[in-house]
């Protein structure tokens, strides 16, 4: 009799195809993309300089910068039909869903939509780019019963972004500990929500479809939506001396903690120590006691969790108190990892069509054998 075929589960371990485009390292902890190292971009370098290093593979000369980022800043305002569309969702329904629309209808309007050239894709990825914080910023200030405030092409990305959510633009450390979480989201290999592009890419959809289908991917708290998770999470404990029972109920009744644990990092997210040093920074220059107790329930936490379980937290974990300490609404959090990782996907759009398999895994079958259907009864 034929051996039964080994099933994976979650396609834990399997590896499916060859990428250029970075690699985790697990036995070091480490993250590449393009052959250099995330902390080292993230110390470095600015985010337009990570997205253009993720869809050119080699990171941008002074001139190319400049142009790049002179494209980026002209196509940050969205048209009236776009922002009225946008505005009839109700507001009970969540950001990730004002996104998943908004990218599925920049896609219906877009003539070019169905030409999947790398140039025609690296233009649609750029207008993604540029379109989707002024999505996020007008949503979350219409949540807010406030106006939206327009672009403003005479700031970097990551300062436009504060000027629409508020109007104004923060301290350059703060400006600086979101331009690096974006940095750390840009790029994380084969990911549920990359994965799930490259699938839909791989039937030679279009890439408006792709990402569409790559929010609804990261919506979820297994994936990207963990980051918001963990924020209603640390309302919920609230005091840090509660920190070590509230877990022990939590585990207790096998509740996933979120922004804890990884498929690919048993031992440690590496982009977990960047991003801990911006939130500690932020927690400092904050000086209020109400942020310092915050901090000191996601310390306990996280101790009591490696303590408990010897599980440590992703890079969801620290990015979650760290958006809540600059200000952001928390269903916003999410969003805002699709803005930094809208990078990764297109580069893996592009990458999938370069070399495209279509992508159609097999299943064991375990339901019932074959049987006659009966005569009309
Ligand atoms: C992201 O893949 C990526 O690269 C994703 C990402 C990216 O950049 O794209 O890094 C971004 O999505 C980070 C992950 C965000 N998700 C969360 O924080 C949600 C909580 N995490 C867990 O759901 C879990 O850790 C996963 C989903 C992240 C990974 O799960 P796996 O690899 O499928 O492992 P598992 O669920 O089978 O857990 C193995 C064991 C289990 O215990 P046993 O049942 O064997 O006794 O560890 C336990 C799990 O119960 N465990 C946890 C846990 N994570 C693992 N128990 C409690 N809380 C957790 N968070």
């Amino acid at each position: 009799t034929a051996t039964a075929p080994e099933i994976h589960r979650g396609l834990a371990g399997v590896v499916v195809d060859t990428t250029e485009i970075s690699t985790v390292i697990q036995e070091t902890n480490s993250l590449t993309y393009r052959g250099y190292p995330v902390q080292d971009l993230a110390a470095r370098r600015r985010f337009e300089e990570v997205a253009y290093l993720l869809w050119y593979g080699e990171l941008p000369d002074e001139r190319q910068l400049a142009g790049f980022k002179a494209r980026e800043r002209a196509l940050r305002p969205l048209d009236r039909t776009t922002s009225e569309l946008l505005a009839r969702l109700p507001e009970t329904c969540h950001p990730m869903d004002v996104l998943r629309t908004a990218v599925s209808y920049f896609g219906a309007e877009d003539p070019t939509e169905d030409d999947d050239s790398p140039a025609a894709n690296r233009a649609k990825s750029l207008t993604l780019l540029a379109k989707l914080p002024t999505v996020v910023a007008a949503d979350q200030r219409r949540r807010r019963g406030l106006a939206p405030i327009p672009p403003d092409p005479g700031l970097g990305y990551a300062e436009n972004f504060f000027h629409m959510c508020f109007g104004s633009v923060p301290d350059p450390d703060v400006v600086r500990c979101f331009d690096i979480s974006l940095t750390l989201y840009a790029e994380h290999s084969f990911n549920a929500s990359t994965f799930t592009a490259r699938v839909v890419t791989s039937t030679l959809s279009d890439l408006y479809s792709a990402v569409t289908a790559a929010i609804g991917a990261l919506k979820g708290p297994l994936h990207g939506g963990a980051n918001e998770a963990v924020m209603h999470m640390l309302t919920e404990i609230g005091d840090p001396q509660r920190a070590e029972q509230w877990l022990d109920e939590a585990l207790a009744a096998k509740r996933k903690i979120m922004g804890f644990g990884h498929r690919v990092y048993k031992y440690g997210d590496s982009r977990v120590p960047i991003m801990q040093d911006a939130l500690d920074r932020l927690v400092a220059r904050a000086a209020d006691p109400d942020v310092t107790r915050k901090a000191a329930l996601h310390a306990a936490l996280r101790h009591a969790m490696l303590s408990r379980k010897g599980i440590h937290p992703n890079l969801d974990y620290p990015a979650g108190l760290a958006y809540h300490l600059m200000g952001f609404d928390t269903p916003a959090f999410t969003p805002i990892f699709v803005m930094s990782r809208i990078t990764g996907w297109t580069a893996h759009i592009t990458e999938q069509l370069g070399h495209n398999a279509l992508i159609r895994p097999l299943a064991a079958y375990d339901g019932p054998g074959q049987r006659p259907v009966p005569s009309d009864a």
